[in-house]
């Protein structure tokens, strides 16, 4: 397994020139308002995350609306907080990277206008970021970034889908879910128990102290030959347990580990059968559920057993933070794409995840 830390503060690139020198990020596609200044796609400066997992929590899930409200509070905050974090202020920034989509429009709205402002009245550079490609850029913010190429399972709280990764920037999707995300299938769960919101911390907390076989629920598509999740019927599955045993006891912990096993074994067979379809040797987890203990456990053995090396990005790095986002950005920066001033956000993205490109000044190398 290849070791991964995040990278620790260091000078900035020197080259004047290079857009890609000292990059501020912006992050609002959800509920977590974030900015972040990275050195040469590589070095993080600074990561600040304002968490609203507070303000909806009382709801069992995020309120588009007040995620919305919250961003406009915290984000200027944030921003002056990653700066100062960083030691840099907004005239020593070579360029800026935002999160163009997916996500919540209203959500992603506020860091874009944010995000233009600055790029507006300092001169800077700016490009729009696909969450998704954010989350794999995450790899490279390792202390030993991953060799490429490889494959990379991106679960989250709306995305799960497995990569071909060429090189960072360059991606393909190999297949993704056809209903609900792993982490929506952890949330939904948790909600339909009342464990509390996120549900995916809850329940690989409780899963800790059960007995992943105690309770037979279905591996969707598992055999279905194709690269493809769904885990909306596996979240019925449990419906329809907890109504047939309604009075009866079980653990909850055992439920927990029951459903958990079953989401983690999908991931891991489908990661593995990627990998071998496609001749590649060196696999990667990202995204928020690739917090989960279970599954960067699983996936770790797998790799052993398979002979593969596994990336596994520190927690801080797999879910939402705009670090990714700043890393992402630099290449784009790089390659001369530019966002339009008035370039909207973008709240589904077309098949495969990522942004259409727009082409800047110098041509894409
Ligand atoms: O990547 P992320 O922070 O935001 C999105 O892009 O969606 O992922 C959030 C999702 C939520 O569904 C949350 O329940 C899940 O990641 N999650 C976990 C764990 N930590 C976060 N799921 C399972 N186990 C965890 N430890
Ligand atoms: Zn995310």
């Amino acid at each position: 397994m290849a070791k991964c830390e995040p990278s620790g503060p260091g000078p900035a690139d020197s080259d004047a020139q290079d857009p890609g020198r000292l990059v501020l990020g912006l992050e609002t596609s959800c509920d977590e308002s974030a900015a972040s200044v990275v050195a040469g796609g590589r070095r993080v400066l600074s990561s600040v995350v304002a968490s609203q997992v507070k303000d909806h929590a009382p709801f069992g899930g995020v309120v588009p609306e007040l995620a919305s409200r919250r961003h406009l509070e915290n984000l200027a905050p944030v921003v002056r907080a990653a700066l100062a974090e960083a030691g840099v202020g907004l005239g020593d920034l070579s360029g800026l990277a935002v999160t163009q989509g997916p996500g919540l429009i209203g959500a992603l709205l506020v860091g874009l206008s944010l995000a233009k402002a600055l790029a507006w009245s300092r001169g800077l550079p700016i490009v729009g970021v696909s969450h998704l490609e954010g989350h794999l850029a995450a790899l490279d913010l390792c202390e030993e970034p991953p060799d490429y190429p490889l494959v990379a399972l991106l679960v989250s709280g709306g995305h799960t889908s497995i990569f071909l990764v060429e090189e960072p920037g360059r991606q393909r999707e190999l297949g993704q879910t056809v209903d609900d995300a792993a982490g929506e299938a952890f949330d939904k769960v948790a909600k339909l128990y009342g464990l509390g919101y996120p549900g995916g911390v809850v329940i690989d907390r409780l899963a800790k102290s059960g007995d992943p076989q105690a309770i037979a629920l279905p591996r969707p598509r598992l055999h279905d030959g194709t690269l493809d999740f769904s885990f909306s019927g596996l979240k019925t599955a449990v419906v329809y347990f907890r109504r047939d045993h309604q009075g009866e006891p079980y653990r909850m912990e055992d439920l927990c580990a029951s459903f958990q096993e079953a989401v983690v074994e999908v991931l891991v067979k489908k990661t593995l059968a990627a990998a071998q379809e496609h001749g590649v040797g060196r696999l990667a987890l990202a995204g928020g559920v690739a917090a989960n203990q279970r599954l960067r456990q699983a996936m770790s053995q797998a790799a052993r057993e398979n002979g593969l090396r596994l990336t596994l990005p520190p927690l801080d790095l797999c879910t939402d933070n705009a670090a990714m986002i700043a890393a992402a950005g630099c290449l784009h920066l790089r390659w001369g794409e530019r966002l339009p001033l008035e370039a909207d956000a973008i709240s589904r993205l077309p098949l495969g995840g990522m942004l259409p490109v727009e082409p800047g000044p110098a041509a894409r190398g």
